[in-house]
């Protein structure tokens, strides 16, 4: 069987107007701009309008990465949503953006792995590309978490912000010519992955709601503290197999693109690996946590700002409800 390689052809992002300030929010819960930033980096994020869907975003992000990519939407054969704010608890957010596409051919589905689902749609991305069954996928993380936040929780509301990345991966041959990266040492596309959950914790980070549970659609209950005290660990061990499996280290890693929890997540995580802050792509000050958006949001921000270029070798990971977590290295 001929085998294939993932390669990043474009990428993709969109963040709605409005902006929500910490300020803002103090004026709803009894919180303070001091202590938002001590303890989470977060100083304002983005907030979906009325009637802006989980569809327009994520059309938004994928219609800029077509654009870049210059290639047409009927050439796309597979898109994968990772979203857990869909439009509807069905059909698939990700039909509706098909359909906005203009594209009648292929497959589209959502998938569901919370703040670690871009990570899991990129790895089965990855599957469907490498076995031949698909050569142009497109790939987005897009959420509406504004919708299933409880605004008089001080703990979860001022954590949480609506947006949308997306990224095109397009088949190559695994043994065929790289555009002029011959000489590397690893060939452009996905390198590794490596995908983990663990549903004992499944209470600590959940929504109260659901359809076959209470037929409402619930509001986001966090257990903070237990989360972020399983996150270094858990990220840490998952990044270091991903290494592992693709026999590079932490210091042939050019950028590290993390979920946008905590800021606090994030230096900790940078420094368990030892990898230099200055490699660390940051926009949870600005977005706060967007979920399934926030690493294609990051993506697409570095690449606006001339940092990952192609031949890069960049560092993807996330963890989040469920437990889920996991790790993606891709050459870009
Ligand atoms: O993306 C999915 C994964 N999610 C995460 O990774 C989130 C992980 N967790 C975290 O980032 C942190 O645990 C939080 C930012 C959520 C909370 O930070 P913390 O340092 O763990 O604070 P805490 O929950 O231990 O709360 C400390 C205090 C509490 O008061 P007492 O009990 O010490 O009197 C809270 O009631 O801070 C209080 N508090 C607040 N105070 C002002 C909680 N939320 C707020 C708030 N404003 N918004």
């Amino acid at each position: 069987m001929s085998s294939f390689r993932s390669v990043v052809r474009a990428v993709g992002g969109y963040l709605p107007e409005k902006i929500v300030t910490n300020e803002d929010l103090e004026k709803l819960v009894d919180t303070s701009d001091s202590w938002i930033e001590e303890r989470t980096g977060i100083k304002e994020r983005r907030i979906a309008a009325e009637g802006e869907l989980t569809s327009n975003l994520g059309l938004k992000a994928a219609r800029q990465a077509l654009e870049r990519a210059g290639m047409d939407a009927t050439e796309i054969d597979l898109i994968i949503l990772a979203t857990s704010t869909p439009d509807n608890t069905f059909p698939a957010t990700a039909v509706t953006i098909q359909a906005e596409l203009g594209i009648t051919s292929g497959a589209a589905f959502d998938l569901q792995a919370v703040c670690s689902g871009f990570v899991f749609a990129m790895t089965t991305a990855d599957q469907y590309i490498r076995t031949g069954q698909a050569k142009n996928v497109l790939v987005i993380g897009a959420e509406t978490f504004s919708r299933i936040l409880d605004w008089e929780d001080r703990t979860t509301c001022v954590l949480f912000g609506d947006g949308a990345g997306a990224v095109i991966l397009s088949s190559v041959p695994e043994d065929g010519p790289e555009l002029g990266m011959e000489d590397s040492k690893t060939k452009r596309g996905i390198i590794a992955s490596r995908l983990r959950s663990d549903g004992r914790y499944r209470d600590k980070l959940y929504v109260d709601g659901g359809p076959s549970s209470t037929q409402t659609t619930g509001f986001l209950r966090m257990h903070g503290r237990e989360v972020f005290r399983h996150a270094v660990t858990n990220i840490s061990d998952v990044i270091e197999e991903t290494l592992e499996t693709a026999n590079l280290s932490i210091d042939d890693i050019d950028w590290f693109v993390p979920h946008q929890a905590n800021e606090r997540i994030l230096v900790g995580t940078a420094k368990k690996i030892g990898l230099p802050f200055e490699k660390v792509i940051m926009t949870v000050a600005r977005h706060g946590n967007t979920s399934a958006a926030s690493i294609p949001l990051a993506l697409n921000e570095a690449h606006e700002a001339g940092k990952i270029k192609p031949g890069d070798m960049v560092l993807l990971e996330a963890m989040g409800g469920g437990f889920t977590w996991g790790a993606v290295l891709v050459k870009w």
